[in-house]
């Protein structure tokens, strides 16, 4: 029965053998937009890629990707799903990862956010996807980050949660909690600044993902190509003096 359990345990070693010496990047909601495009762009740079998808069933051209490249693992995960966020930190206890990519995020729908009518069904869905998600990814991965070379953490957050920026009232549930994971997570930094650990928050400019669908045709939006070198170049540079700003994709700082 050990000898067994030894050889699964050689098996997944086995595994990353090809990469042993990679750098591993962990990246949220990688099925699509941002994120496929962040697992897309790791992998041609040789790091390991764990990418988690809410349906890896569905996730054609995530799996596709996984299928070319050894190095790419593709994880189920639903980032309001405290516990199976525990669940995949203690699956990969003991791995070190260089880059975690908070980029899982929505919306909301514009109906639902109606002042006078407001469903607050759907305002706890913003904040638990977009502000708890990166707030407990971070938290069940420091000691993974803290055991890496690069220990970056990149929360994909959005100009439209800078307060200074808001002149009307458009998307108060994806305004609030981008102003929100930007406040929760520069809190945090100074615990993981202890760990070694930089954080950047980053806007990526509007980007042809679904989530502008809506926005097609009517204002220019930058490819997810450009977004993600954008992103990465920010990544490469941050130092831990820098940890917790707020990145413009053009390596400027916003306003809160
Ligand atoms: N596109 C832009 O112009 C823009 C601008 C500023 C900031 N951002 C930010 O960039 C990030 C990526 O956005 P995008 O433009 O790539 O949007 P997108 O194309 O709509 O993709 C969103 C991704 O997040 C995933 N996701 C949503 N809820 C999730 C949950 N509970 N658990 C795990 N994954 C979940 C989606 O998975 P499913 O496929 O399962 O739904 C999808 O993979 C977001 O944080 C967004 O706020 C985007």
């Amino acid at each position: 029965m050990l000898s067994g359990l030894k050889s699964i345990a050689i098996g997944c070693i086995v595994l990353w053998a090809s990469t042993a010496n990679a750098d591993t990047i962990l990246v949220t909601g990688a099925n699509r937009g941002i994120g496929l495009e962040f697992a897309k762009q790791y992998a041609a740079k040789g790091y390991k890629v764990i990418a988690t998808a809410r349906k890896p069933a569905e996730a054609t051209e995530l799996n596709a990707l996984a299928k070319a490249n050894k190095s790419v693992v593709v994880e189920a995960l639903d980032v309001t799903d405290l516990a199976a966020i525990d669940a995949l930190a203690a699956k990969y206890k003991g791995q070190p990862i260089d880059i975690l990519v908070n980029n899982a995020g929505i919306t909301g729908s514009p109906e639902k956010q109606r002042f006078g009518s407001i469903d607050y069904a759907s305002f706890d869905d913003v904040m638990n996807t977009n502000v708890r998600g990166p707030l407990k990814m971070t938290e069940a991965f420091t000691e993974h980050l803290a055991a890496s070379k690069q220990k970056k953490v990149v929360v994909v957050s959005s100009s439209e949660g800078s307060i200074a920026g808001v002149s009307s009232n458009r998307q108060p549930f994806y305004r609030a909690s981008k102003a929100a994971v930007n406040m929760a997570m520069k809190n945090v930094s100074y615990s993981m600044k202890d760990k070694g650990i930089a954080l950047a928050l980053i806007n990526p400019g509007p980007v042809d993902t679904d989530m502008m669908a809506a926005a097609r045709g009517r204002m220019p939006l930058r490819t997810t190509e450009l977004a993600v070198k954008e992103l990465s170049a920010i990544t490469e540079k941050l130092t831990i003096e820098q940890t917790a700003t707020f990145f413009n994709f053009d390596g400027t700082t916003l306003p809160w």
